[in-house]
């Protein structure tokens, strides 16, 4: 090849959807202020406190009994079984433990649907606001992410079916589901589910169903509607999930991938040709989270609902604040009138107030005028920032 001149020249010969691969807004704001002092950062997705012992314990054993070596790249058999049993419990119905791949993070598992089911050239629905990443993953791979705006109106979002049918094309391959969903704190209820269940069947679309938010519903219920409870096991969908965010496991990277039978080789070479398998250890961790971790997400979702009682019933009485009552997930998603560009505006709160908040703008088409904050976090430091932030506003 010929030598280019400097390291311009040298970069500008790199994939063009490499180099084209967005910076994610919520990171630009972290790194902008992770030193800050006096900072309140409720900008990402995590609690404060740091992962249970029980689950530390069964590393650290892992550990010193030696799993120190190569694994099984599907996941290993306890931990698939495990898996089957967690499922069984949540959901109330028989699971297979051949449907589970434990992936080195949700986020992996995102890749590998990804990398399963859409090529170069061709299109995934996503409906927006979203949590980024899965369509900067799409892009990465040379395809290409069809937003579809949510519709909110009267403090609530809405997924328009006619305008995700209109957004079909000869190319359309997938369709990204996140219910509950970061941002906007939307669950689709069961009705909305068997739609899109009918809907990509009858386009011949894949699902990704990102479910890792299933378990952070504040009514009665200990789960959100799933598409396990309207969809066939041999549907084509793919289920997203990871041990993240129930169980404080954020630092870890581990998640798993549930799909239909018969994908077993085509997962395995997908784990063996991107992370070549999870580490035994954190396998080990994992069993001890679904096997003994029921209390501690309990506790987690706790949590969660006493900081969002805490910020709606604030938010809710200031005049410039607007919001919808985030049914799932744990975040609130909300516009301040008068400001519209969210990442100015989160870069000037930061700067003032010390608390950390993701701009919309980083969540897609719509989400420009909102913002994000994450109430799964202790209630001092909720309680600090929103005083701090309804001083900043002002009335
Ligand atoms: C909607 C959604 N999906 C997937 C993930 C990925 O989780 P992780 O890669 O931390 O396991 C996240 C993390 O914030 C998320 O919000």
């Amino acid at each position: 090849m010929h030598r280019m001149q400097g390291i311009e020249g040298v970069l500008g010969t790199l994939r063009s959807q490499a180099l084209s691969a967005p910076e994610s807004g919520i990171v630009e704001l972290v790194n902008a202020g992770r030193e800050q002092e006096n900072l309140i950062p409720l900008w990402v997705g995590e609690g404060e406190l740091p992962t249970p012992d029980f689950i530390c314990e069964a590393a650290y054993k892992s550990l010193r009994d030696g799993e120190t070596f190569y694994t099984y790249q599907r996941g290993l058999p306890e931990l698939r079984e495990a898996l089957a049993n967690y499922h069984e419990n949540v959901y109330g119905r028989p699971f297979s433990s051949d449907r589970f791949f434990v992936t080195g993070s949700g986020m992996h598992a995102i890749l590998i649907a990804l990398q399963a089911t859409v090529s170069a050239g061709e299109e995934i629905l996503v409906p927006s606001p979203v949590w980024p990443n899965l369509a900067a993953c799409a892009g990465i791979a040379g395809a290409h992410p069809v937003f579809v705006p949510m519709q909110f109106s009267e403090g609530r979002w809405e997924l328009d079916m006619e305008l995700l049918q209109a957004s079909v094309t000869s190319k359309t391959k997938a369709l990204f589901i996140n219910s509950p969903c970061n941002p906007t704190g939307w669950v689709a209820t069961r009705e909305t589910l068997a739609e899109l269940r009918e809907f990509a069947l009858k386009n011949n679309l894949w699902i990704i169903a990102d479910e890792v938010y299933g378990r952070f519903v504040f009514g009665e219920e200990k789960r959100a509607p799933s598409f396990y409870d309207v969809a066939q096991d041999d549907d084509p969908i793919l289920y997203v999930n990871t041990f993240s965010k129930n169980w404080a496991m954020t630092g870890w990277r581990i998640g798993w991938l549930s799909c239909p039978k018969g994908m077993g080789q085509i997962v395995e070479n997908l784990v063996q040709y991107s992370t070549s398998g999870t580490a035994a250890f954190m396998q080990r961790a994992a069993v001890a989270a679904l096997q003994n971790g029921d209390e501690f997400l309990q506790f987690q979702v706790e949590k969660a609902q006493r900081g969002r009682a805490l910020l709606t019933e604030r938010f809710v009485k200031h005049s410039r604040l607007n919001l919808s009552m985030p049914d799932g997930a744990f975040y609130l998603f909300f516009s301040i009138d008068g400001l519209a560009d969210s990442r100015e505006t989160a870069f000037a709160i930061l700067r003032e107030t010390g608390v950390g908040l993701a701009p919309g703008t980083a969540f897609g088409p719509g989400g420009k005028p909102f913002f994000r904050l994450c109430f799964a976090r202790d209630i001092g430091q909720l309680n600090d920032a929103s005083r701090l932030l309804c001083r900043w506003i002002g009335d």
